[in-house]
């Protein structure tokens, strides 16, 4: 975000209250009914949990609701369960079982009703085969796929099997799928031919093929490919006792597949973000916990109503496509909206003619997409009907007042509540937004806590801050659908979360919490950055860049941007001999898309002789950030180890 928004953000003072006519019908329609309920989540948890569970499936009941030995926490102990039994089994015996779970939508038009019986017969077909394919419980599976429908149900087969799946985003590279699969130790992976992309095919089983080809992905014996294109559109090599397609594998299964029943704590899936070190980290959730915290959400969030046709715009690579396309949704009977492509493809128009098309009545999307559309003109969305939207929600970073504001005239109409959702992969579910019917939000801020959280704006010491003023964000509590610890690696985990601020989870975010109690958060405050909503670890980039033959040293700052909140900047020491020069840059570029995935490629690359080091090593990035955002130099400059080092970058920007 900009620094002029974040400005405005801090002075914002607007409040829009619940339309009555929203309250009147909502789940939750008062204030103090939310404050009650939240109440009860806090000092009686056993009997909240209990009440708000009892539409979810469990085949033994919990006898401990909780334990947090800091810090690891477990939930809902001794309960055994299967999650697609909640999300599937339980809506064939009522009116749901023949309503839209998915209805998809291709980037070339065509469209593709699953009802909850299809989407549930489609998941056994996937799990028996699956198991006849040797997956068993615990096992790891990767899905590298696009947004089709079958991407839910690969997922869903996994759990039906207690076999752990690991969604790697369509959008990475070779190596870093790779990487997924050798750190989680993958046994097969499920891909699909190829996926539409702003008309171009995106060739996914291509790339399978390149990171299975090198040996550290060597753990994926085999391949499962679905057809989503064809022949004509997208050619693929099938490696010989390796891989399989799809509709092969499925015509010698059977639609029945006993779920398999697992303790509560047993791990549902991985799923890997950035850090602040190179190598991301395989955030871990697990069956019940993970569950109860989409469900719940999702429904009193997006106060969800039998006839709602939901959308989340996200990818189901992320973990919003995780909670809130497959298992919070679906765990509710919702009908969701499923889209393959860009949002602007093949204009800007696209994003209104699906609500209109499919009188979508819920949007869920983020702010770098909301202030994309607005810079496109108000001209777009008015050629749509969008009167059949009732709320609008925000994800994945600060929303600055004036997108706010277009969003809900020109999206809402001025008629449909904005809730402004802030959480983490790491969190699994919603922590901190306004309950649509019940409190008035502020826009760009996220509002209050969600049912059994307790965030709170602490300094270093772990010392709650004033009321208006700035601090670190924490979590006191554990709350279900926490992450339990980074796969594979328990000690980055501890030091990850537990070691900057003691007794509680810290989130890596900076924010004030003002005189209502309203959260504000402005943004990460370690080496993560939020560019157009993809967060992506400075450390990772720079790995990248120094693998790169030419590259001594490299340093990834981020950019104040109006379009993609943050822009990623570089700066790279050259090896001796090599030239600086545009042609390199644009290589440099490129090696980075090539090794992570193109939505990292650096916006700006800049050469410099020696990059700005403490005495002790480290490199300044505060300074480079200054340098990079064309700000003065803020702050203390006494550590940096040769001054002249930043005397060059500021002559190399004024030339
Ligand atoms: C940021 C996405 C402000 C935040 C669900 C967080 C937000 C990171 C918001 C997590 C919001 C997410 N307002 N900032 N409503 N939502 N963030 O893991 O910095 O991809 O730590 O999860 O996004 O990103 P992640």
């Amino acid at each position: 975000m900009s620094q002029d928004a974040i400005t405005s953000l801090l002075k914002e003072t607007r409040r829009f209250e619940p339309p009555a006519e929203f309250s009147r019908r909502a789940r939750v329609g008062a204030q103090a009914t939310y404050e009650a309920l939240y109440r009860e989540s806090i000092e009686q948890p056993d009997a909240f949990w209990r009440r708000e569970t009892s539409d979810l499936v469990f085949r033994t009941p919990w006898t401990t609701i909780s334990d947090w030995s800091l810090p690891h926490a477990k939930w809902f102990l001794g309960a055994t369960l299967n999650v697609t039994e909640s999300c599937l089994d339980r809506h064939l015996t009522t009116a749901t079982k023949n309503k839209a779970a998915i209805i998809w939508e291709g980037e070339h038009g065509a469209t593709r009703t699953l009802t909850y019986a299809q989407l549930h017969r489609e998941t056994l077909l996937l799990a028996d085969a699956l198991k006849r394919l040797g997956i068993e419980k615990g096992d790891r599976v990767a899905i590298y796929m696009g947004m089709v429908p079958e991407v839910a149900v690969a997922m869903l087969a996994c759990a039906r099997l207690g076999a752990v799946h690991t969604v790697v985003f369509g959008g990475f590279a070779a190596d870093a799928l790779r990487d997924r699969i050798h750190d989680s130790q993958a046994k097969l992976v499920i891909t699909q031919d190829g996926a539409y992309r702003r008309g171009q095919v995106v060739p996914l089983k291509a790339t399978v093929d390149k990171a299975l080809a090198q040996p550290e992905a060597k753990s994926a014996t085999r391949v499962v490919v679905y057809q989503h294109l064809g022949k004509e559109r997208c050619e693929v090599q099938m490696t010989e006792g390796r891989d399989v397609f799809w509709h092969d594998l499925l015509a010698g299964a059977a639609p029945a597949c006993e779920p398999t029943v697992v303790d509560a704590e047993h791990p549902l899936f991985i799923l890997y973000t950035s850090g602040s070190t190179g190598k991301p980290k395989g955030v871990l959730h697990t069956t019940a916990g993970y569950l109860v915290g989409a469900h719940v959400t999702t429904k009193y969030v997006f106060d969800l109503r039998d006839d709602d046709v939901y959308w989340c715009t996200a990818d189901v690579g992320w973990v919003t496509g995780h909670s809130y396309i497959v298992y919070g949704p679906l765990s509710n009977g919702a009908t969701c909206l499923m889209y393959e492509g860009a949002p602007n493809f093949p204009d800007w128009g696209r994003f209104w003619r699906l609500i209109e098309k499919h009188g979508v009545t819920i949007l869920y999307t983020a702010p770098t997409a909301i202030r994309a559309f607005m810079r496109q003109g108000d001209e777009w969305p008015a050629k749509s009907d969008l009167s059949s939207l009732r709320l609008l929600g925000s994800v994945g970073e600060p929303i600055n007042p004036e997108a706010w504001i277009w969003y809900h005239r020109t999206i809402g109409g001025g008629r449909c509540p904005i809730v402004d959702t802030w959480w983490q992969t790491e969190t699994g579910s919603i922590m901190m937004t306004t309950l649509p019917g019940a409190s008035f939000s502020k826009p760009g801020s996220t509002g209050l806590p969600m049912f059994g959280v307790v965030p709170e704006v602490v300094t270093k010491d772990g010392k709650p801050v004033a009321a208006g003023e700035g601090g670190l964000l924490v979590l006191k509590q554990a709350w279900p659908s926490m992450l339990r610890t980074v796969w594979g690696d328990d000690d980055r985990f501890r030091k990850q979360y537990f070691s900057d601020v003691e007794g509680c989870y810290f989130t890596g975010d900076g924010a004030r919490r003002d005189e209502d109690g309203y959260f504000w958060v402005v943004g990460r405050i370690d080496d993560v950055l939020n560019v157009a909503g993809h967060r992506i670890g400075t450390a990772e980039i720079e790995s990248a860049l120094v693998s790169h033959p030419s590259v001594a040293e490299a340093a990834a700052v981020g950019r104040p941007d109006d379009l993609k909140g943050q822009a990623l900047v570089v700066f790279v020491s050259l090896r001796p001999g090599v030239k600086a020069g545009p042609e390199l840059q644009a290589k440099l570029a490129e090696h980075v898309a090539k090794e992570i995935g193109k939505f990292a490629r650096p916006d700006a690359i800049r050469f410099a002789d020696a990059l700005p080091k403490t005495r002790s090593g480290k490199i300044m990035r505060r300074l480079l950030k200054d340098v990079a955002a064309g700000r003065e130099l803020t702050g203390d400059t006494s550590t940096l180890e040769d001054l002249t080092v930043m005397a060059k970058l500021r002559q190399q920007e004024e030339e």
